[in-house]
């Protein structure tokens, strides 16, 4: 695992942006594995502003989303689909039919999880996986449990996943309790993974996913066993691993 270490979330967001860039100027057709939530919010501004400077172009580039809510409709405004439509796909010039995201609205989890593995599947593989990581050390939507989910599944969101993403519904009874999430041999197939980290809440997960055994409790701990890892993280995200480096 390479650590970038980053001072703020601002820094934390160029540097990671500069990868996601440098992957796109070098394979124009390249598949991006997408995120959602806060942590990649400052990488997508930074993209959409060098896409309108001219810098970068994603007409070829293909993507595929970690995870989606399941029962929310697309046009849902706390969907995933939505959230990459606001907060990226409508800003730049790429074609909507190459992207890609679990449909919240399947009922029957047999047939979108088989899907979503055909398309993932299709593509041949993951150029660079862009991963946030929970409080409670979920990557995608893989909870801590007792195995690693190999593939797109659908997920039982963890309470302390429902607590921390209900800032963003009315009440708490509003948020989804089920998702869509790709699996961990989904994750681990990509060729390349960056991994962002801010903010003190993250420090314990962050700690354990680079020093911690390699433990489903921990799903990011898997990561250690992954060849091309670079997280990019910000001095408080570090600060319980740093400590004990002292
Ligand atoms: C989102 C996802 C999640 C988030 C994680 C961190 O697509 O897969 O694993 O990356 O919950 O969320 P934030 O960035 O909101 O702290």
């Amino acid at each position: 695992m390479r650590i970038y270490r980053a001072k703020t979330y601002k820094d934390m967001s160029r540097k990671a942006a500069n990868i996601i860039s440098a992957q796109i100027i070098m394979k124009p057709n390249a598949v991006l594995g997408l995120a959602t939530g806060s942590s990649p919010l400052g990488i997508y501004r930074q993209l959409i502003d060098w896409y309108e400077k001219g810098d970068l172009d994603f007409s070829e580039i293909r993507t595929v989303n970690l995870d989606e809510y399941k029962g929310l409709a697309p046009d849902h405004e706390q969907s995933y689909a939505y959230f990459m439509r606001k907060n990226l796909f409508d800003q730049v010039n790429i074609n909507l039919s190459n992207t890609n995201i679990p449909n919240g609205l399947e009922e029957n989890e047999a047939v979108e999880c088989a899907r979503y593995n055909r398309i993932i599947a299709s593509f041949g593989g993951i150029d660079l996986q862009l991963l946030g990581i929970g409080a409670n050390g979920h990557i995608g939507f893989n909870e801590p449990g007792e195995a690693f989910e190999r593939e797109t599944h659908c997920v039982k969101l963890a309470d302390t996943t429902i607590q921390a993403n209900a800032r963003f519904f009315d009440t708490i009874d509003q948020v989804p309790k089920y998702a869509y999430s790709t699996g961990i041999k989904n994750i681990m197939q990509a060729k390349s993974i960056l991994l962002i980290a801010s903010g003190k809440a993250k420090a314990e997960a962050v700690n354990r996913m680079i020093r911690g055994p390699i433990t489903p409790a921990c799903p990011a701990s898997i990561l250690q066993l992954h060849n091309n890892v670079s997280i990019v993280a910000d001095e408080e995200a570090l600060s319980i691993y740093d400590a004990g480096c002292r």
